[in-house]
C-alpha cells in the first residue's frame, strides 16, 4: 500500500458532505459547495497498485514515480501556459498512461502516440495522419516539444483549442482520428468515459492522482495536458551556446543565427540586405511563435491541390524540427508541404501576391533571395537547436507492452 497526497483543489464528495454540514451548523448556508471545497486540506488516499503492477510491471512504480514535476528549466525561459494545472509525478503518469493507451479508439487500434512518436519529436513522418476505420486527419500531425513554454495560450495550426486542456479530448471526439464522434452510428464520447471507467488500471490511477475513481473529462484533460507539458527539450548546442555567448557555435551556425535574428530590407519586394526575420515570429530563445503572428503564406491543403486554407497562424517551437542526426522529424507545416531543408528555403524565401498575410511579411510578391550560402548558414543554425533526451528519455515513452 501506498499513501499519496491527493490533489487539492479537486471535490471529494464525502468531504462536501462533512463540511456541509458543518456550513449548515453555523448558518452559511449561501456558502456554495466549491466554496467549501476551497478549504478543502489534502487528504492521504491509499491505492494499492496491484491491477498498475499487472499491466505495466516495473516500467511504472507507483512507489517511486520519475520527476516530471521538478525539471530544470533554464532561466532564459519564461513562458508558462500551465500555471493554472501544475504537473504533479501522478498526474503526468497517469497522462502517460492515457497517451499511449489505444483503449482511447473506438477499435482499440491507435492512441495519440499513433500519431506523435517520440522518435519523431512527438510528430509524424506521414503528411497527414491515419485515424481510425480508413479515416485522415486534414492537417500534419504537430510536434508536442516544450508546449508548456509557448507563450500563446491557444493550440492546434489555426489556433482552434483555447487552451491545451481543451485540446486533450477533441481527437477522441473527432471522427476521423480516434473516433468516439457519435455519428454515424459511432459510439460517442460518454461511451468512452463508460469504457474507460471499467479498466482497472484506470481505477486505480485516478483514485491516485484525484482521490476517487471516477472519469470525467475535466480529469482526462488535466492529466494529458499535464503529460504533454512535461515534454521538454533544453539539452541543445544552442542552450549550451546561451550560457557562453555562442563560443561553442561554428561561424556558419553564427552567421544562420545573425540571419535569424535580423530583418530584411526588401524594398519592392526585392531583399537587398538584412536578415531573413524568421526571429519575428519564431521568438528566441524558446523559438515559440508570437502570440499574435499572422500567417505566414503557406497556404495549400495536404494532399488537396488547388484549395488554399488562409486560417494557420501558430507553429510549434522551431526547436527539434530536425532529430539529433540532422534529419527532420517529419514533414513542415499545416499541410506538410515542406519536406527537404531546402524545400523550407524556398517556402520561406519567395512568395507570390497574398492580402492574408502576416503584414511584416507584407501582402506584394517578395523574394528574399537567399543564397546558397545563406541556405547552409541558416539550416546549420536550425540544427543547433535540438535536443537529444526527450527522443529516448522512458517517462515518454510507451508503457505498455508493445
Ligand atoms: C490520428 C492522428 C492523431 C491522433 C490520434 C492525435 N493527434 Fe494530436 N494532432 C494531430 C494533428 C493532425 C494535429 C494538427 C491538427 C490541426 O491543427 O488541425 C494535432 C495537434 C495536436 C496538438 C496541438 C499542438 C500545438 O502545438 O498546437 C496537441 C497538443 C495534440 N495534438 C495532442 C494530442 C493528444 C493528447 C492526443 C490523444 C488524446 C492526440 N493528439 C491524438 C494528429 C493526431
Ligand atoms: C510573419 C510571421 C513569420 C515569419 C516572419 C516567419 N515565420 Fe515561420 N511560420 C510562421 C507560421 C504562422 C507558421 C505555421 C504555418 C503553417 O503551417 O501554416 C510557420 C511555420 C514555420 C516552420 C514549420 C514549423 C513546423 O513545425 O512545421 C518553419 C520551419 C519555419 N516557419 C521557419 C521560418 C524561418 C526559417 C523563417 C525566416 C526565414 C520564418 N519561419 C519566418 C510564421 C512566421
Amino acid at each position: 500500500m501506498t499513501s499519496i497526497r491527493k490533489q487539492k483543489n479537486l471535490i471529494n464528495p464525502c468531504w462536501i458532505f462533512v463540511r456541509y454540514s458543518i456550513c449548515s451548523l453555523i448558518f452559511i448556508h449561501i456558502l456554495s459547495i466549491s466554496g467549501c471545497s476551497d478549504e478543502l486540506e489534502p487528504e492521504i488516499v491509499a491505492v494499492d497498485g496491484k491491477a498498475i503492477r499487472e499491466e505495466f510491471g516495473d516500467r511504472i512504480d507507483i512507489h517511486n514515480l520519475p520527476n516530471y514535476a521538478n525539471q530544470p528549466v533554464p532561466d532564459y525561459i519564461k513562458g508558462d501556459n500551465g500555471k493554472d494545472n501544475p504537473i504533479t509525478d501522478e498526474g503526468a503518469t497517469l497522462g502517460r498512461v492515457l497517451f499511449y493507451d489505444k483503449k482511447l479508439s473506438i477499435d482499440n487500434t491507435l492512441a495519440c502516440a499513433s500519431c506523435h512518436q517520440q522518435a519523431l519529436a512527438f510528430s509524424d513522418s506521414a503528411v497527414v495522419s491515419r485515424g481510425v476505420q480508413g479515416g485522415v486527419t486534414e492537417r500534419h500531425s504537430m510536434r508536442l516539444i516544450n508546449a508548456r513554454f509557448n507563450y500563446e495560450k491557444k493550440f492546434f495550426w489555426d489556433e482552434r483549442a483555447e487552451t491545451l486542456e481543451d485540446q486533450t479530448t477533441m481527437p477522441m471526439k473527432d471522427h476521423a482520428e480516434l473516433g468516439f464522434s457519435g455519428q454515424q452510428g459511432r459510439p460517442d464520447f460518454q461511451d468512452l468515459l463508460n469504457k474507460l471507467q471499467a479498466v482497472d488500471y484506470y481505477n486505480e490511477l485516478f483514485t491516485l492522482v484525484y482521490g476517487d475513481s471516477l472519469i470525467t473529462e475535466d480529469r482526462l484533460q488535466r492529466a494529458l495536458a499535464q503529460f504533454v507539458r512535461s515534454i521538454q527539450s533544453f539539452d541543445s548546442k544552442y542552450d549550451e551556446g546561451y550560457k557562453q555567448d555562442f563560443a561553442n557555435f561554428t561561424e556558419s551556425e553564427k552567421r544562420g543565427m545573425e540571419l535569424f535574428t535580423v530583418l530584411p530590407q526588401v524594398p519592392g519586394g526585392y531583399r537587398n540586405g538584412g536578415g531573413l526575420g524568421c526571429f519575428h515570429c519564431h521568438r528566441p530563445p524558446a523559438f515559440d511563435i508570437k502570440p499574435d503572428a499572422g500567417n505566414n503564406g503557406v497556404i495549400g491543403v495536404a494532399n488537396k491541390p488547388g484549395e488554399i486554407d488562409i486560417t494557420n497562424t501558430k507553429a510549434p517551437t522551431l526547436r527539434d524540427i530536425a532529430n539529433p542526426n540532422g534529419q527532420l522529424n517529419g514533414p513542415l507545416m499545416h499541410d506538410g508541404s515542406v519536406k527537404t531543408f531546402s524545400e523550407l528555403m524556398l517556402a520561406v524565401g519567395q512568395q507570390p501576391f497574398n492580402p492574408n498575410r502576416d503584414p511584416i511579411m507584407g501582402e506584394g510578391s517578395f523574394n528574399l533571395h537567399i543564397s546558397e550560402q545563406e541556405a547552409e548558414d541558416l539550416v546549420a543554425f536550425l540544427k543547433t537547436l535540438s535536443g537529444k533526451n526527450v527522443y529516448t528519455d522512458e517517462r515518454w515513452s510507451n508503457p505498455f507492452r508493445e
